[in-house]
């Protein structure tokens, strides 16, 4: 009866991405500071019911279908098991999937899947343990891998993984990283860089984009296109070696995919944002403590999402980074 959330290029947004927590167990260079940041203040976070009750809304009132839990590192959330039961409670029920570091599944896999997660998507840069602890400041690489297996054998498929390639780190990595996922019967993607960290880092001369990942997969695998349809996924996928297996690339920099979005974003202290890289957003923790009825915050979804701009602008002179960083959007 009432209108999804559609905007005025005709996009239709379905797939809510709800952060969880700006913090995270990882310190990834391209992510965070060595000291972190300056997280979220606890009194601004959404509680649980609030988080439960805007999702609610947006898969009720405003055709939502899916739902994907992210951060920081959404496993931090105490709640999470019973966000996501009470997500899947409810009709029609969404898919439901989470970005995670991988770190907190060996011990939640089980029960986050008996709660009704459906998927997870995994980060994973390198597959040596000294890179990895270089990268993301933990000695953590093993717990990652047995997350990986805990995800596929609880049934979290297809278990997705994310790998950033970083000139001079861990550029040389594109296929051996790709035979581990192959072999594990993980879907690898490569993401190329963007600039979203707080640290100002990003440099486009320095980014490893689509072209070289492809050029790099080439010497060792024969892709071609995959026959199945992209829809709004951010990921072109190849067919390695005539399939079935696929390999995926999220060139948001060097081929942006703005025009078929489907995304909607919710950060953990209730903003809404249309964009990525939106620089505005629409507060909903405010009105809704404020005695809001779900109507009136159904209302303002659809209006900031009828003012969605066409597009990141990365490419742009003059382009200007969102003031928050990656880890308090969600990615
Ligand atoms: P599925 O395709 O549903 O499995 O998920 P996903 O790839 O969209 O989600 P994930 O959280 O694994 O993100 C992978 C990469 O895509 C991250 O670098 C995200 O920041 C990026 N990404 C996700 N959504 C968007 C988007 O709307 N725009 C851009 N430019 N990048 C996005
Ligand atoms: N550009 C692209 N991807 C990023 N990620 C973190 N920061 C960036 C960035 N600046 C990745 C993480 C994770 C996914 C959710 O986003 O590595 O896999
Ligand atoms: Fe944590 Fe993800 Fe940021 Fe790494 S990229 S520090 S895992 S939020």
């Amino acid at each position: 009866d009432t209108p999804g959330l559609v905007d005025r290029f005709g996009r239709v947004a379905t797939d809510l991405r709800v952060s969880l927590t700006d913090r995270c167990n990882l310190r990834c260079t391209y992510c965070m500071p060595a000291e972190g940041l300056d997280w979220l203040p606890r009194g601004d976070l959404l509680t649980d019911a609030e988080l439960t009750r805007l999702i609610r809304i947006a898969v009720e009132h405003l055709g939502v279908t899916n739902v994907r839990f992210t951060g920081g590192e959404p496993s931090l959330r105490k709640g999470i098991t019973d966000l996501v039961a009470a997500t899947a409670a409810l009709r029609p029920r969404p898919r439901i999937s989470m970005t995670t570091n991988g770190i907190g599944l060996v011990r939640r896999a089980r029960d986050l899947a008996a709660a009704g997660l459906d998927r997870v998507n995994i980060s994973l840069d390198t597959l040596d343990p000294a890179r990895f602890a270089a990268i993301t400041r933990r000695d953590r690489l093993a717990d990652v891998l047995a997350g990986l297996a805990a995800a596929r054998d609880a049934g979290l498929t297809p278990v997705k993984v994310n790998a950033v390639l970083l000139r001079g780190i861990n550029d040389d990595e594109a296929v051996p990283l790709l035979r581990y996922c192959l072999d594990h019967g993980y879907h690898l993607r490569f993401i190329e860089q963007m600039p979203l960290d707080p640290q100002h880092g990003w440099d486009r001369a320095n980014m490893v984009t689509a072209a070289e990942i492809l050029d790099l997969l080439g010497a060792e695998f024969r892709l071609t296109e995959s026959p199945r349809p992209r829809g709004g996924a951010p990921a072109e996928r190849w067919l390695v070696d005539g399939g079935p297996a696929e390999v995926g690339v999220i060139a948001s920099v060097t081929r942006p995919f703005c025009a078929d979005c489907d995304r909607t974003r919710l950060t953990a202290d209730g903003a809404l944002r249309s964009c990525l890289f939106s620089e505005r957003e629409t507060d909903l923790r405010g009105p809704m403590r404020a005695g809001a009825s779900d109507a009136e915050l159904a209302e303002s979804w659809r209006a900031t999402m009828w003012a969605k701009l066409a597009g990141h602008r990365i490419n742009d002179a003059g382009f200007a980074q969102p003031i928050r960083p990656m880890s308090a959007i969600g990615g």
